[in-house]
């Protein structure tokens, strides 16, 4: 059948076909290291739990408002609160199925055709896809493993100036695992000063996961100067363990949430209800397991980078945020190993699970092919196993 050209430029997701290829393998017998997720590896928190079932036992099971429930858009503003004493109301926070659901909607209610969408590289998989799919050109902002891909101010000025509709910033980061700082968020924000028409999308999913005594602020906090051209987007996935139940949010100025709202009106209707209910018990009394959780990653965060800079011809920064890991394998590259010539990350992370059995994301999907993207969301020991076949694999 002919498939609409809208979809032509569209790559199917590389972190969740990395994972089928994956999942598939296990399913036939093979002991797969699967390096390859992009979720917590732990068990959504009972209260969490209990709240909806609570939900599903009063018979909270129907339609809800498009754009969520009142009591979750509250949650989500208490949260803002408490946690950087920012303001926001209600009506300025959308519920979506996800945080995926949230940037998707953004970009279907603000771009015009042939908009530019800046895009600092790497970056998550999803936005260039979104961007073209809503219209919109992806630009992408390089940045290099030797700056600890930090945006450089004068980079970021001169790719603003060629006309920049929408500039999307992801920290903690997925796939690099750096955390910005504060300050590193401000300069940031110091330019885009004098770029008024463009549109700031802050997507904090990783918001907990920040490590080596690192500080997070929300940009609302940072630049709250840019709030009327700031969208903020985040979910219950990644701080909750919960990425299955599929509730995200953004926060941003009424008329934009409102459109936003229009397009959910037409696509998906409201998120699950019983899952909303959930998220609010999450926000607003978010229990200790998410302290816990956070301290796990941090310990395994630097397992793995120290396990992967053991390896020959393997760089990696150290884990500052998220949990993932973005090492520079290239020096590997024009090597031929298990019979396969390396030509590149995606060569790379095929010989790694056929040879290996271990599971890796190819860095080419999220802008830079010098690097694969490692997941620590799974045990110490199976960090230890995986990274051990590696070696292995790698060594001359
Ligand atoms: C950077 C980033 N943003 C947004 C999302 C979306 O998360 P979800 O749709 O599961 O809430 C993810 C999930 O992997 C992510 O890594």
């Amino acid at each position: 059948m002919k498939i609409a050209s809208r979809l032509a430029q569209i790559e199917e997701s590389a972190t969740l076909a990395i994972s089928s290829k994956a999942k598939a393998m296990k399913a036939e017998g093979i002991d797969v290291v699967n390096f390859g997720a992009g979720e917590p590896d732990f068990d959504t928190p009972a209260s969490i739990k209990a709240a909806a079932k609570k939900a599903l036992d009063e018979g909270k099971t129907k339609y809800t408002p498009a754009a969520g429930i009142p009591e979750l858009k509250k949650a989500v503003a208490g949260w803002m609160k408490r946690l950087y004493a920012v303001e926001v109301a209600p009506n300025q926070v959308i519920i979506t199925v996800g945080g995926k659901h949230a940037l998707a909607n953004a970009f279907l209610a603000l771009l015009e055709p042939g908009e530019k969408v800046l895009i600092p590289a790497p970056y998550w998989v999803s936005y260039p896809e979104q961007a073209k799919l809503a219209g919109g050109v992806p630009v992408i902002l390089q940045t290099s493993a030797a700056d600890g891909f930090r945006i450089k101010p004068d980079a970021l000025r001169k790719a603003l100036s060629a006309g920049v509709r929408i500039l999307v910033l992801n920290t903690p980061s997925n796939p690099a695992g750096f955390a910005f700082s504060p300050a590193e968020t401000r300069a940031i924000a110091d330019v885009l000063a004098d770029f008024p028409d463009t549109i700031i999308f802050a997507d904090e999913i990783y918001e907990k996961l920040i490590f080596g005594g690192r500080k997070f602020e929300s940009f609302l906090k940072v630049a709250p100067e840019l709030a009327g051209r700031t969208i903020v987007f985040n979910g219950v996935a990644k701080t909750f363990s919960m990425t299955g139940w599929r509730i995200g949010w953004a926060i941003g100025p009424k008329d934009v949430i409102d459109a936003m709202g229009t397009v959910q009106s037409q696509m998906t209707s409201n998120p699950t209800s019983i899952a909303q209910w959930a998220a609010v018990e999450a926000l607003n009394n978010p229990p200790d397991d998410v302290e816990a959780m956070r301290k796990e990653f941090e310990v395994r965060g630097q397992l793995m980078a120290d396990g992967l800079n053991a390896i020959e011809g393997v760089k990696c920064l150290p884990a500052e945020g998220a949990f993932y890991l973005f090492p520079d394998v290239s020096a590997h590259y024009g090597r031929t190993l298990g019979g396969k010539k390396i030509g590149g990350s995606a060569d790379f992370a095929t010989v790694l699970l056929e040879k290996a059995h271990v599971a890796v994301v190819p860095g080419e999907p999220f802008g830079n092919d010098r690097h694969v993207r490692l997941s620590f969301a799974c045990s110490r020991e199976t960090i230890a196993k995986g990274l051990q076949r590696m070696k292995d694999l790698l060594k001359k």
